[in-house]
């Protein structure tokens, strides 16, 4: 189907990386990101999923907009929906996770480790007694390689002594990450939604300066629940009222091998409907504005889009 993005191939661009969810193509001094409607999961692209590169660039944003006054960010141009210029920086490969709340599912969150009996993560100290799902005292750092996306977090010392990050560089995209996260939950209350925790990605620019890259505050970068009802269902044991993409990839799980078979059935057409549908509705959420489904073929736009940038 053409009004869906699932990669794109342009010659005279740049030299192109090929990321989970975005294609990149490399200028001397630019990065073009373009956001494709790809939904990855076990290292593979499970899914095509209507709208969603458009609702990653537009929630991205909307964030690098209400945050610009903290950190600079790599923003030069969207000149499509599905599509951000950004500066090109010398990526940090450190992870900056934020977290509000102790939650998770993975073997490695910080929920898991927790119930697992862990109390010291090394820059922090977590008190007995703690219930899933339960805010934080204090907003914490758990930050991760980049390429090992779900392993255990790294202290801070470990940061530093393996030469990923000076200490002064890391106190200074330390304190950037919590001010970010803070004005993130802020402005996401007043839209109804408590944004759980996030992972930023910061890169260097030529001259040295810190920058803030990649995408913020989105839902796949970010985790949300609905503050509304919160509380009454966690006094009543049940889960938080969440923004759930989880649902497709346990359906990839209970029907298949996704670790092991070479090609993958196709998800159902409900599902991916549904899970369109569900990036739309977090889209107007956070930012409160209309979605506007596009309608067309995506890739002939974006190249027409993109006529400037060509090289
Ligand atoms: N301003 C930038 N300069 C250089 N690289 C960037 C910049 N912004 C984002 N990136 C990189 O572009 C890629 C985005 O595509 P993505 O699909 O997220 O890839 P990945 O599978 O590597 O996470 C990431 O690897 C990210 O680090
Ligand atoms: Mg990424």
């Amino acid at each position: 189907m053409s009004n869906i993005l699932e990669k794109t191939d342009f010659k005279n661009l740049g030299a192109k990386y090929t990321g989970k969810v975005r294609d990149v193509y490399s200028q001397d001094d630019k990065v073009i990101l373009i956001s494709t409607d790809r939904y990855s999961a076990f290292d593979r692209n499970l899914a095509l999923i209507p709208s969603k590169g458009q609702v990653l660039t537009g929630v991205s944003r909307f964030w690098f907009e209400h945050t610009k006054d903290i950190v600079q960010n790599h923003v030069i141009d969207f000149p499509d929906p599905n599509v951000v210029v950004g500066k090109k920086c010398k990526v940090i490969p450190i992870e900056m996770v934020v977290r509000g709340y102790i939650t998770g599912i993975t073997g490695t969150s910080l929920w898991t480790l927790y119930k697992k009996g862990e109390r010291n993560f090394g820059d922090f100290i977590l008190p007995d007694g703690m219930h899933k799902n339960q805010k934080l005292d204090q907003v914490v750092l758990t930050p991760t390689t980049k390429s090992e996306d779900h392993d255990r977090p790294l202290s801070s010392k470990d940061i530093i002594y393996n030469g990923y990050m000076t200490k002064d560089l890391w106190e200074k995209v330390a304190d950037i990450s919590l001010r970010l996260f803070k004005r993130g939950q802020e402005i996401a209350l007043k839209h109804g939604l408590i944004l759980v925790d996030t992972k930023y990605e910061f890169g260097l620019t030529p001259d040295g300066e810190v920058m803030l890259v990649d995408e913020i505050h989105t839902p796949d970068s970010s985790r949300y629940w609905q503050a509304k009802t919160y509380e009454d269902r966690i006094k009543k044991g049940l889960e938080p009222e969440n923004f759930d993409k989880e649902f497709l990839r346990l359906w990839f799980k209970e029907n298949c091998d996704p670790y092991k078979d070479e090609v993958l059935p196709a998800a159902p057409a409900d599902l991916v409907q549904e899970l369109s549908e569900r990036y739309i509705q977090i889209y107007e959420q956070i930012t409160g504005l209309p979605f506007k489904v596009e309608t067309g073929d995506i890739g002939k736009r974006i190249e027409g889009n993109l006529k400037e940038y060509m090289i």
